[in-house]
């Protein structure tokens, strides 16, 4: 077998992975994204993770489909199944809630190492997310949208550096999106729309979305 597909968000995902690192999948699943990258030669050792063991089975058994090895496949909630001898550098956190992904990064003192490359892919409530990081002296240092199945996504790297830069109140919205991107755009509309829905029985949120509407012009 070759190598597996990755859909939109995980190819994403894989771009903000150094070369050579040490990779924890927290909530690998079907362990595609770790198979993906070690297939490519691009990582050389990934421990894949899973709360619940139907999915570490299935991603078990991906990774004879596709003969890889140098691969850990280990059953625990969030980071609890790393370990220090795992020397992991780059962490991703993909495909569950930005709250989840908040728990996940503050109850392991591992997230707060330096040199660790935080890869975090909520499918919701991304604002929640980078409220959690920016309160708790980490920085978003890559950010990027992706449309996947008729859905727009962000994903973004991050690293904690101990400082609490100032931010604005349209910044858990927008992060560092950069806006002359055609589907960063498009985010930006799905988060006007979705303050739009709330503001309905919170005015407060209005200036924030005429603060976003005014940096789409
Ligand atoms: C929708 S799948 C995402 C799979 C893959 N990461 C992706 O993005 O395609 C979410 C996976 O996260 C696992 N999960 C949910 N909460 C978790 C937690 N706290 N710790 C570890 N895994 C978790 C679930 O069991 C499930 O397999």
């Amino acid at each position: 077998m070759d190598k597996p597909a990755l859909d939109e968000r995980l190819k994403i995902c894989a771009s903000l992975v150094r070369e050579s690192a040490r990779l924890a999948d927290v909530g690998t699943d079907h362990a595609y994204l770790p198979i993906r990258l070690l297939k490519s030669g691009k990582i050389s050792y990934a421990v894949a993770s899973d709360i619940n063991e139907k999915p570490l089975k299935s991603g078990e058994s991906n990774a004879k489909l596709y003969g890889v090895k140098n691969i850990e496949f280990r059953l625990g909630a969030g980071l609890n199944p790393i370990k220090a001898e795992d020397k992991i550098t780059d962490i991703v956190i993909a495909g569950m809630g930005g709250e989840i992904i908040s728990g996940i990064i503050g109850e392991s003192p591992l997230t707060k190492d330096k040199r660790i490359n935080l890869i975090l892919q909520p499918m919701t409530r991304s604002e929640e997310l980078i409220k959690f990081l920016y309160k708790n002296g980490f920085e978003i240092e890559k950010q990027k949208c992706v449309i996947c199945k008729g859905k727009c996504y962000t994903v973004l790297s991050a690293r904690f550096t101990e400082n609490s830069p100032e931010t604005d109140d349209v910044f858990p919205y927008l992060g560092k999106l950069d806006l002359n991107d055609e589907i960063n755009r498009i985010f930006a509309q799905i988060q006007i729309r979705n303050l739009e829905n709330k503001s309905k029985g919170n005015s407060s949120l209005l200036p924030i979305i005429e603060k976003i509407k005014k940096r789409l012009v």
